[in-house]
C-alpha cells in the first residue's frame, strides 16, 4: 500500500495538533477549508438542487475527511442570474436551498462536528430585484435612493452612449440604461457583472451601515466568518474615468497601476471596518478576499493586521504545472504574507475556474491559465496525467505553510466537464459573450456520492427531478462509495493527508526550507520538525534523499526512487 503511512509514528496521536477546529484562537493561520458549492453538493428534497437538507446528510462526510471548516458557498435569496451572486435579501435563505431555521440548524450541527463555518459575503453589487434596486429605479433621479447604486446620465447628444467605455467582466458593455414605466429610456447604471447584480455605491455611508449590519446579523447566528466576494472592486475612481486600451484588453485583471474600478486605495478603509466589527465578537471571526490585484504585495496590502485576515493566492491556482513557476508562485506569497503577519491561503480549484485535474491534464502554458476558452486551445486531455498530478498537486499544497481550500469534488479526481450540452449551460457568460465562451459550469458539475447511474446518489432515490447539470457516466468509478473502500483512491489520499497534516507537529503553521540541492524540475523542501516534501515535475523518476520513513506518496515509490509528476511526504 504504497500511500499508506509507516505504522505507530511517534507524532501520530488522535489529540488535534494545535487545533485549527473550534476554540483555537487564529485558527486561520492552519485551517484546512472546504468549498461546498451549494447547489451541487448534495440535493436533499429530490428537486435536482443541493441544498442545506442534503449538506445536513453529508457533514459527517467532511468531519471524516478531515477538514476544519466549510465554506458554504450563496444561500441566500436570489433569481440565480449569476448563480446566487445576485442577492435580494442578505439577512435570509433562498427557499431552493432551506430556510433561515435550517440555517441555524446547520451552523449548530457544524460546530457540534468541531468544525467551523464560513459564508459567501458578496458587497459590490445586488441582484436588481433586491429592493434598494427598485427604489432606486422608482425614485427616478436625483432621489436619495438612487445613490446607494451608480447611475449616470448618458453620453451623446440623447444620452443615448453609456457614461464612460468600462466592460462587464461577462461580456459586454458596463453598463444598461434604466427605462422610464412609459418606455422613456432615462440614466444609466453601473454593473461590472451581469446587468442584474448593479454595483453598489460604496461612497454613501448607507451602504457602509447596512454590510455592517450584515456581518452583524450572521455572526450572531455563529457564523465563523466570511469569503469576500470580489473584494477588490467596491472602490472606484472619482468621475468614473474611461479605461485605458491595456485596461480594455484585461478586463478582468488589476494590471493598470491606477485602474479605475479594481484594487483601488479607497477599498482599504472598507476593510478596516469590518474587521472592527469582527473583532468585536469574542469567539474569532474571519474573513477571506477573493481578490485580484496586480502583485502579491498588493495582495498582501488586503491582509494587513487591521483588515482582512486571509487572501486566496491566485498566483499559485493559475500557475502550470511546472517546478520553476510553482516556487515563485510560493516563495512570492510566503515572503509577502509573512511581511503583513498573515498566513497564505493555497487553492487550486474554485467554481470560477476549470479544476486543476483537468488543466495540468494538458500541455502546460509557460504562464498562467485558468479561462475555460483558452484552456481548451492548450490541446488534448489526458485523464491519467492529470489525475496523476491532481494527486502529487495534493500532497504539495496540504504540506506549505498556512491555510488552505479544497473545492468539492477535487478529492473524488472530478474533472471539468467540457461537453455539456449547450442547452445544459447555466452560466451568465455563455449568454454574454455571444456563446463563445462556455463558463464555468463544467466545474460545477453535480457530486456523485454513489451506485452507477446518474445522479449517483446526488439526489435521493426517486427524486422528481434530474440534477441540474448532467453528470457523466464515467463519475461511477468516482463516487465518493467506491473510493472510500480503495486505498489507492483519490479520496483516500485526501483522507490520510489530512490525517497527517492535522497530527504533525511540522504540518500547517511553521517554516519551510528549500532544499538546495535540488534540480530542475524538482520541488523539494523540508518542514521542521522532521517533514520532508518532495515533489517531481519531471516525467523521469527520482532518486530520493536519505530519510527514515514515507508518511505518503502520491503514487507507489519504485524501489526507492519517486517517479514522475508525483509527491511524496517522508520524515528525516
Ligand atoms: C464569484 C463569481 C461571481 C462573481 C460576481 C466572483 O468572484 O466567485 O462566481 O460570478 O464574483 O459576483
Amino acid at each position: 500500500m504504497s500511500n499508506r503511512p509507516d505504522p505507530a509514528l511517534p507524532w501520530e496521536t488522535s489529540q488535534r495538533r494545535n487545533g485549527a477546529r473550534r476554540g483555537a484562537v487564529e485558527w486561520w493561520h492552519d485551517a484546512v477549508c472546504y468549498q461546498v458549492y451549494l447547489r451541487s453538493f448534495a440535493d436533499g428534497n429530490g428537486d435536482g438542487v443541493g441544498d442545506l437538507a442534503g449538506l445536513r446528510r453529508r457533514l459527517p462526510y467532511l468531519s471524516e475527511l478531515g477538514v476544519d471548516a466549510v465554506w458554504v458557498n450563496l444561500w441566500y435569496p436570489s433569481p440565480m442570474a449569476d448563480g446566487g451572486y445576485d442577492i435580494t435579501d442578505y439577512r435570509d435563505i433562498d427557499p431552493l436551498f432551506g430556510s433561515l431555521p435550517e440555517a441555524r440548524t446547520l451552523i449548530e450541527e457544524i460546530h457540534t462536528l468541531g468544525l467551523r463555518i464560513l459564508i459567501d459575503l458578496v458587497p459590490n453589487h445586488t441582484s436588481s430585484q433586491h429592493p434598494w434596486f427598485g427604489e432606486a429605479l422608482a425614485g427616478g433621479p436625483g432621489c436619495v435612493e438612487r445613490n446607494r447604486y451608480i447611475f449616470r446620465p448618458g453620453r451623446g447628444s440623447d444620452g443615448d452612449l453609456p457614461p464612460n467605455n468600462w466592460r462587464s467582466v461577462f461580456g459586454g458593455s458596463a453598463w444598461s440604461r434604466a427605462v422610464e414605466p412609459d418606455g422613456m429610456p432615462e440614466e444609466w447604471y453601473l454593473h461590472l457583472f451581469t446587468p442584474e447584480q448593479p454595483d453598489l455605491n460604496w461612497n454613501n455611508a448607507e451602504v457602509h451601515r447596512e454590510f455592517e449590519s450584515v456581518l452583524r446579523f450572521w455572526f450572531d447566528h455563529g457564523v465563523d466568518g466570511f469569503r469576500i466576494d470580489v473584494a477588490h472592486a467596491m472602490s472606484k475612481a472619482p468621475g468614473l474615468p474611461d479605461l485605458g486600451p491595456a485596461d480594455i484588453e484585461l478586463i478582468g485583471s488589476a494590471a493598470h497601476p491606477d485602474h479605475p474600478h479594481w484594487d483601488r486605495e479607497g477599498i482599504h478603509e472598507i476593510f478596516r471596518g469590518w474587521r472592527a466589527v469582527a473583532d468585536s465578537y469574542a469567539e474569532p471571526r474571519m474573513f477571506v478576499a477573493e481578490a485580484c490585484a496586480r502583485n502579491s504585495e498588493r495582495l498582501s496590502r488586503y491582509v494587513r493586521p487591521a483588515e482582512l485576515h486571509t487572501a486566496f493566492n491566485f498566483d499559485y491556482l493559475t500557475s502550470p504545472w511546472r517546478a520553476a513557476q510553482m516556487r515563485t508562485a510560493i516563495d512570492k506569497s510566503l515572503t509577502t504574507m509573512a511581511a503583513v503577519g498573515a498566513p497564505t491561503a493555497w487553492v487550486l480549484s474554485n467554481h470560477d475556474v476549470v479544476r486543476h485535474l483537468t488543466r495540468y491534464g494538458r500541455p502546460q502554458a509557460e504562464g498562467p491559465v485558468h479561462d475555460l476558452a483558452d484552456h481548451l486551445l492548450a490541446g488534448p486531455f489526458d485523464l491519467e496525467l492529470g489525475t496523476r498530478r491532481a494527486r502529487a498537486a495534493a500532497l504539495l499544497t496540504l504540506a506549505l505553510p498556512g491555510c488552505a481550500y479544497l473545492y468539492q469534488g477535487e478529492e473524488l479526481g472530478l474533472w471539468e466537464v467540457e461537453d455539456l450540452p449547450d442547452e445544459a449551460l447555466q452560466d451568465p457568460i455563455w449568454q454574454r459573450s455571444g456563446h463563445t465562451n462556455r463558463g464555468r459550469d463544467g466545474c460545477r458539475v453535480p457530486m456523485p456520492w454513489s451506485g452507477d447511474t446518474p445522479p449517483f446518489g446526488f439526489s435521493p432515490d426517486h427524486a422528481g427531478s434530474d440534477p441540474w447539470l448532467p453528470q457523466p457516466q464515467q463519475w461511477e468509478r468516482l463516487t465518493a462509495q467506491v473510493q472510500q473502500d480503495d486505498e489507492q483512491s483519490m479520496l483516500e489520499l485526501y483522507r490520510r493527508a489530512l490525517h497527517i497534516r492535522r497530527a504533525h507537529p511540522a504540518l500547517g503553521k511553521g517554516a519551510l526550507l528549500w532544499d538546495p540541492t535540488t534540480g530542475p524540475g524538482v520541488l523539494a523542501f523540508t518542514r521542521p520538525p522532521g517533514f520532508q516534501c518532495i515533489v517531481n515535475f519531471r516525467p523521469d523518476a527520482l532518486r530520493l534523499p536519505d530519510h527514515d520513513g514515507v508518511l505518503l506518496s502520491s503514487v507507489p515509490l519504485d524501489s526507492g526512487r519517486l517517479p514522475g509528476d508525483a509527491a511524496v511526504w517522508l520524515t528525516r
